[in-house]
């Protein structure tokens, strides 16, 4: 039995794999719709979402399967002091399959180590969140065709963004990948990928707090927003949240072909004005993320 936790938990092959299977979920849906008929899938998610959360029930659907769970904590039993060990151990009972999203790095891991049925990473606090990181890669392999020879600028907050430390992760076992990393100083990306991704992968990555200097060089624009609720200080929230807004004039110096993407939701740092680009891939890619999450719970759940 098989669980998700980190984007590294699939190797390259398994990657490509996901990404032909939802390909052809995309050309053929109707070859999957009774695929998991019979199976349950269960969201367990401790921290608010839309995207994630409605994209997997979307995805269990569209194989067939069916959906429980919850979608804050306070409608758990957590809220009555129960572990998540102990919560696991009781859904497996329920559920095929286990997607969990907790404000705690780490959770799911643990979940993972004490559940019957597989448990998908949807978000453990600041640390990953490996389904995101699959709808980018579907998203940069439908535009690029290619995830080497990229030149990968990620901007916003680079400390506290998981779907950014889990993409340079994924991009980080592909050839000739450049890094450009543009963050305000205080949010700039942890050390501990620095050091044990980038600098021992021997990457290169430049740091800039200037998207519009490195903008003519990307390939690859990934936009995030400000993680408000990982901020001790409403303050230096506020003074940071508005770093980094992308408008059609900023774009006018950027690759013809340049592919803008985001995890959503946004918090103003694209103008709608760019929303008509069609460089803009951001919700393309919400739509992918269905379509990799229908790919992985086949895959986890053994359904050929
Ligand atoms: C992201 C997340 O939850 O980390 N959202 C998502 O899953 N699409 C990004 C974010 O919340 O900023």
């Amino acid at each position: 039995m098989r669980s998700l936790i980190d984007i590294l938990d699939l190797s390259k092959d398994e990657i490509a794999s996901l990404i032909r299977t939802a390909d052809d979920i995309i050309q053929n849906p109707e070859k999957y719709a009774e695929k998991c008929h019979g199976k349950k899938l269960a969201t367990l998610f401790f921290e608010p979402s839309t995207r994630t959360r409605l994209s997997f029930e979307a995805a269990m659907y569209e194989l067939g399967g069916h959906v429980i769970g919850f979608s804050e904590a306070a409608s758990s039993s957590a809220s009555k002091g129960e572990s998540i060990a102990d919560t696991v151990r009781v859904v497996s009972c329920y559920a095929d399959i286990i997607a969990m999203r907790h404000p705690k790095e780490g959770a799911p891991l643990v979940a993972s180590m004490k559940s019957g049925v597989p448990v998908i990473n949807a978000g453990d606090g600041g640390h990953n969140h490996p389904t995101q990181t699959l709808a980018d890669l579907l998203t940069i392999h439908r535009e690029k065709g290619r995830f080497s020879d990229l030149t990968v600028g990620l901007c916003g907050d680079l400390k506290f963004g998981r779907t950014v430390h889990s993409l340079i992760s994924a991009l980080s076992r592909y050839e000739n990948v450049r890094f450009v990393l543009i963050s305000p100083e205080e949010l700039v990306l942890p050390d501990y990928i620095k050091e044990d991704v980038l600098q021992r992968g021997g990457f290169s990555f430049y740091e800039t707090e200037d998207l519009e200097e490195v903008m003519p060089e990307l390939d690859i624009l990934y936009m995030t927003r400000v993680q408000r609720e990982r901020f001790f200080n409403e303050a230096d929230y506020i003074r940071l949240k508005d770093s980094y807004i992308l408008t059609p004039e900023k774009l006018l110096t950027a690759k013809q072909d340049l592919a803008i993407l985001h995890p959503l939701p946004r918090v103003g740092e694209i103008a709608g004005s760019v929303d008509d680009d069609p460089r803009a891939c951001y919700f393309k890619q919400a739509l992918y993320g269905k379509y990799m999450r229908m790919a992985l719970i086949l895959m986890l759940l053994e359904v050929s």
